[in-house]
This record gives C-alpha cells, sequence and structure tokens, in this order.
C-alpha cells in the first residue's frame, strides 16, 4: 500500500509515543518494540532498493551526453547492478526477519526525486540525501545486528553499507565536477538536498544522540565525500528537529492533562 510521506513523517501518534517516555525509540534490544520496528525499517529499506534502481536506471536513459556525461551514466549503471543486488538481500533479509512483503505502508518518495529534470538535482536529492540517510539507516542496522546476535543482518548490513558510500560519493563528486563552473545551479542542487535532508530529521528520527532511531554516521559520511561544515550543518538540522520534536511532545501531554 502506498502512503504519502509527510503523512508518515508528521503521523500524530508519533507525539503521543514520545509522550509515554518508554526510553529512547533506538532499536536497543532491551526495547519490547525492537523487533517491530526493525522489521519495518527493513520492509523500507527494500522499497527504498527497488526505487533507487529505477531511478539510476532513469538517468542512464533520461538524457544525451550533453546533459549527463557518459562517465556519469557509467556510474549510474554500475549503480543499478547494486541496487539490484541490494533488492535480493533486502528481499532475503525481510524473509530471515519473518516479514512479508505489502506488510508496512510505504511512500514513493525516493523515486519522485529521481524523476527531478536536472540530473544535478537528482544526484544531491537521490545520492547525496537519501543515500546519505542510508548511510546512517545501515550502520544503525549493523550495529542492531550485532548487538542482537544476529551475524546475518549485520554483515548483509555491512556490505550494503560499503556500497552505499560509493553511491553517495559518486553524488558529491558529480556535483562538485558539473558545476564547478555554475554556482547558482550548485546552490539550487544543494538547496534541494537540504529540503530533504530537513523532512528527514524531522520528529527525530535522525541524529547524534542516545534518543534518536537513526544514528548520522560521520566517518562514512566524511569517506563519502561530505565536507565537515557540511556535516555539522546536518547535525545542527538534526538536534533542531529533535528539540521541536521533544517540544511538540510535552505540549501533546500538557493537551491531554497528563
Ligand atoms: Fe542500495
Ligand atoms: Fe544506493
Amino acid at each position: 500500500m502506498r502512503s504519502k510521506i509527510e503523512d508518515r513523517i508528521f503521523d500524530p501518534r508519533g507525539a503521543k509515543i514520545a509522550a509515554r517516555n518508554t526510553g529512547p525509540a533506538k532499536m536497543a534490544t532491551d526495547r519490547p518494540a525492537a523487533a517491530e520496528r526493525s522489521r519495518s525499517l527493513m520492509h523500507g529499506i527494500f522499497v527504498g532498493e527497488v526505487q533507487a534502481l529505477e531511478g539510476a536506471g532513469r538517468t542512464c536513459y533520461d538524457f544525451d551526453d550533453t546533459e549527463a556525461p557518459f562517465q556519469l551514466k557509467l556510474d549510474m549503471a554500475r549503480q543499478c547492478w547494486d541496487e539490484a543486488r541490494h533488492c535480493e538481500i533486502s528481499l532475503k533479509l525481510g524473509d530471515h526477519m519473518g516479514t512479508e512483503i505489502g506488510e508496512y505502508t510505504e511512500s514513493t518518495f525516493l523515486f519522485s526525486a529521481a524523476c527531478n529534470p536536472d540530473p544535478v538535482l537528482r544526484l544531491c536529492g537521490v545520492n547525496r540525501a537519501l543515500e546519505g540517510l542510508a548511510i546512517d539507516v545501515f550502520s544503525t542496522m549493523k550495529e542492531f545486528g550485532n548487538e542482537s546476535g544476529d551475524p546475518v543482518l549485520e554483515f548483509c548490513e555491512d556490505w550494503m553499507l560499503a556500497d552505499e558510500v560509493t553511491h553517495v560519493k559518486m553524488g558529491s563528486d558529480w556535483l562538485r565536477r558539473i558545476t564547478a563552473s555554475d554556482k547558482e545551479r550548485q546552490q539550487e542542487a544543494l538547496e534541494f538536498q537540504r529540503t530533504i535532508d530537513k523532512l528527514f530529521s524531522f520528529g527525530g528520527f535522525r541524529g547524534e544522540s542516545e534518543d534518536n532511531p537513526v544514528h548520522l554516521a560521520r566517518r562514512f559520511r566524511q569517506m563519502a565525500g561530505f565536507t565537515e561544515d557540511e556535516i555539522t550543518e546536518l547535525v545542527d538540522v538534526a538536534a533542531e528537529a529533535h528539540a521541536e520534536a521533544i517540544a511538540r511532545s510535552e505540549a501533546a501531554a500538557t493537551a491531554s492533562g497528563a
């Protein structure tokens, strides 16, 4: 079933769950909802992989060589190969974790970002913002696999993580290469990336504190071509979103007379 990303992120039940204050939202192994959380996240990863495969395939096909250099298309073709493998791995991990395809609602947000008419905006929105998010999600899942004593999950996430670092690096390199003499286009692409990054930091989903379900993987982001300033900016956005989420849950608790 398909849902809108805004409905999922701004689901009013999120503030109520946070108001119960039952401990970190993170998939800690001592949390009762850890199994459910990890299965739902795995389902989301699988759907993201399918859309990433479609998106990279489109970029090989949609542009002529003046709009997107042939070497960029070769990178996208390599990415298709990786994403196809990730689809298979994620599907098998879903089986391994006991999840059926279609058990959770999903959005087609990544595919929408991959349909942007400017290839540079696609690379910023998909490769840098959403696959950057995949780096954070995969390293969190890998850690969960390690803590829960599941080497299959741990190693699969580690292999996919290595590929995602390469995909984000492709985004960083092509952004700088193509817009080297067009700062306006570069700013427009970075703004597109910022909008997506903010969306996925809402509700305190991603950050550096124990309470955040997904942790920002600094080291892998450096390897993927993020500058220190860019990482600091992401951390600030996440901290701001986390503070807003706490204020919202406190307001919800006050309104319900708790
Ligand atoms: Fe992937
Ligand atoms: Fe990827």
